[in-house]
């Protein structure tokens, strides 16, 4: 009896050995402690030694039951835990990997460049400010010196939204704006969103932007004028551009002007762009008309003012070799990634 008690456990302990997973192990388990296992079968077995000998082989049956349980725990602890290790290994992330490629946003090419157009005026002095989209035909056009009727409008198709209301034809609507809510001296640009009714080319837009200068106080004269020009100009272009003033008209200042600027792709050798004539027109400007100061409630015999104003979208087009002003509202993704 003893015999095969030690022999058991021999034969347990080897095929013990030879599980290689939790599973096995509790097979193992099952086969040797179960209700029909040999370990139960030692215990049936029992009555047939002699009496005297039963207690001690029944502790050794038990102390042989016990040991195998205690050894199947032990090897399904480890088993798990080996398990386990495999499967966070499986699981693993691998950061080594390279990311995917995130698109980053950026700002629009005309919103670029009135950052840096309305930079360079505040370090000239100029504080900035807006006006409605939706203006009056009074402060668009009537106030400017435009009377009803006047064919200078026609210089500027308008979108009518009623007989009084319009979507502004240019920023020079926020000029009387302006006179009206501070007094002399006044130094501003007012950059904003602008409409004309159009035919839409590679080079003119319904919709558009204009950025608006006005510098009004006593004895402003053209040099001024001249000399803020020039200064924007280099700075922006960053380099030497020469400027040229032709006379024009627009009715609200007097004499009006055209600036041109030296050619910024042929430095004025003459080129396509140009159309080899060396020169830019690209800011129309004057000197505010004394019955604009006074629409304004600002006394000309005492004050003078300049008033300029120009395209973004055109400025943009000459940085950045753009050759159609579409390209700015078609939201297309290629266009837009290169600024
Ligand atoms: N508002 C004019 C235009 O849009 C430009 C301009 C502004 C002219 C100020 C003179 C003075 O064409």
């Amino acid at each position: 009896m003893r015999q095969r008690v030690s022999s058991l456990r021999e034969q347990f302990l080897s095929e013990l050995k030879l599980t290689g997973k939790g599973k096995d192990v509790e097979d193992l388990k099952v086969k040797y402690l179960g209700k029909k296992g040999p370990v139960q079968e030692l215990m049936l077995h029992l009555r047939e030694a002699p009496a005297p000998d039963r207690p001690a082989l029944g502790k050794e049956i038990n102390a042989l039951k016990e040991e195998i349980a205690a050894l199947c725990e032990k090897a399904l602890s480890g088993f798990s835990q080996l398990e386990r290790a495999q499967q966070f290994a499986e699981e693993a992330i691998d950061i080594s990997l390279p990311g995917r490629k995130r698109y980053l946003g950026r700002k629009h090419p005309i919103s670029q460049m009135l950052d840096e157009i309305l930079f360079i005026f505040a370090g000239m002095g100029f504080s900035i400010q807006e006006g409605p989209i939706i203006d009056t035909d009074y402060y668009n056009f009537e106030g400017l010196n435009f009377p009803k009727d006047h064919p200078a409008r026609d210089m500027q198709d308008t979108f009518y939204l009623s007989s009084t209301h319009l979507l502004r034809t240019h920023t020079s609507s926020t000029e009387l704006r302006m006179m009206e809510a501070y007094p002399p001296p006044l130094r501003i640009v007012i950059p904003g969103k602008c409409f004309r009714n159009e035919t839409i080319s590679s080079r003119s837009h319904v919709f558009f932007h204009q950025v608006e200068g006005m510098y009004i106080d006593k004895n402003v004269s053209f040099a001024d004028l001249f000399a803020t020009m020039q200064e924007f100009f280099n700075k922006l272009f960053g380099k030497s551009i020469q400027t040229r003033f032709r006379p024009s008209y627009f009715p609200f200042v007097e004499p009006g002007l055209e600036v041109d600027i030296s050619c910024t792709s042929c430095d004025a050798k003459g080129c396509r762009l140009c159309k080899h004539t060396g020169w830019l027109e690209v800011v129309g400007a004057g000197m505010l008309h004394p019955t604009v100061l006074k629409n304004g409630g600002i006394d000309p015999q005492v004050y003078s003012g300049y008033a300029w104003g120009f395209g973004i979208e055109r400025l943009a087009m000459l940085r950045y070799g753009i050759k159609d002003i579409r390209s700015f509202t078609e939201s297309d993704l290629f266009f837009l990634s290169q600024f």
